[in-house]
């Protein structure tokens, strides 16, 4: 298994140390245009797998000819969010990044799955999807499992309950019209909506949506990055492993839900083939209205980036 990371900045190295230290593939290259920050990071991490009992080994370069033949490549350069943007505002900038990064990886690995992780992350996915002509299931973008995360330990907070027994759905694009989904949320089978009061539930969902500016007002120079990279590696496990993991990720929808040609979160299953299946949830006329209401919102926004694109 060889895995490329594009960007080694926070999330691109946390992705390449976690992906290394449970060793999911032997060789993993951190490729960034800065020169010393991959090869630094990248000989400080192989020299910690000893260590760490893993004899994954992690390459740092500014190159794209040693990531030939990557078996899955996962793009997180990009600028990050400072206080007060959206992630829309970074479109310009991370549009251009996004589509020469990818380019020169797919150059080389053709046959790769590619996990998106830069953001505006939906439309970013539709940029990857564009660039490599690839079909709609080897293109994968991060975003449901990061928001899920943090509407699980945001449920368990409130009810004081392990994180792991709670199972949660969020839908939509990942940005502040994503749809939370609390009739589709379970702790250990027990529907979520028994156990908190309308009330606090929407207090919860609300912080989920916005869980990604809260990290970026605190650390004020960039945005989250543990979270994140946890939950691309988490995909790549489920890819790797063919484990058939079904998460909520940022896929191109072709007739799926009544959508065309846009790219949202909704459940899908991930194994050796990428994304296996599209999952289609049985919504309520408010989750349905919601969900449109998201959708409408990333396809305005793709439309700028392929205009942006073209010049
Ligand atoms: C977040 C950014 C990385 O949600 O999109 O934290």
């Amino acid at each position: 298994m060889k895995i490329t990371v594009i960007g080694a900045g926070n999330v691109g190295a946390t992705t390449a140390q976690l992906l290394a230290n449970a060793e999911l593939a032997n060789e993993i290259y951190l490729v960034d245009v800065l020169e010393g920050i991959p090869q630094g990071k990248g000989l400080d991490m192989y020299e910690s797998m000893p260590i760490l009992e893993s004899d994954a080994r992690i390459f740092g370069t500014n190159e794209y000819d040693v990531t030939r033949d990557s078996d899955i490549v996962i793009q997180t350069a990009g600028l990050a969010r400072k206080p007060g943007m959206s992630r829309d505002d970074l479109l310009i900038k991370n549009a251009e990044i996004v589509s020469s990064c990818i380019e020169n990886a797919f150059k080389y690995s053709p046959n790769a799955h590619y996990i998106i992780v830069s953001n505006p992350l939906d439309v970013m996915t539709y940029v990857a999807l564009k660039v490599t002509g690839l079909p709609k299931h080897k293109v994968v973008g991060m975003a449901g499992i990061l928001d899920t995360a943090r509407f699980r330990s945001f449920i368990s907070m409130e009810i004081g309950c392990s994180m792991q027994d709670i199972s949660a759905q969020i839908l939509g694009g990942h940005g502040d019209t994503m749809v939370p989904l609390p009739r589709f949320t379970t702790v250990a089978g027990i529907p979520v909506t028994d156990l908190i009061s309308k009330e606090r539930m929407d207090a919860i969902c609300d912080r989920a949506a916005k869980g990604g500016g809260e990290i970026v007002a605190h650390l004020k120079t960039g945005s989250a990055y543990y979270a994140p990279a946890a939950a691309a590696v988490q995909m790549v496990e489920s890819i790797v492993k063919d484990q058939k993991r079904i998460f909520p990720c940022s896929v191109l929808l072709n007739g799926e839900y009544g959508f065309n040609d846009v790219v949202v979160g909704v459940p899908v299953k991930l194994g050796k083939n990428c994304i296996e299946q599209i999952i289609e949830l049985k919504l309520n006329e408010d989750e349905k209205a919601l969900l449109a209401n998201s959708a409408t919102h990333v396809q305005a926004t793709i439309k700028e980036a392929m205009e942006l694109i073209k010049k």
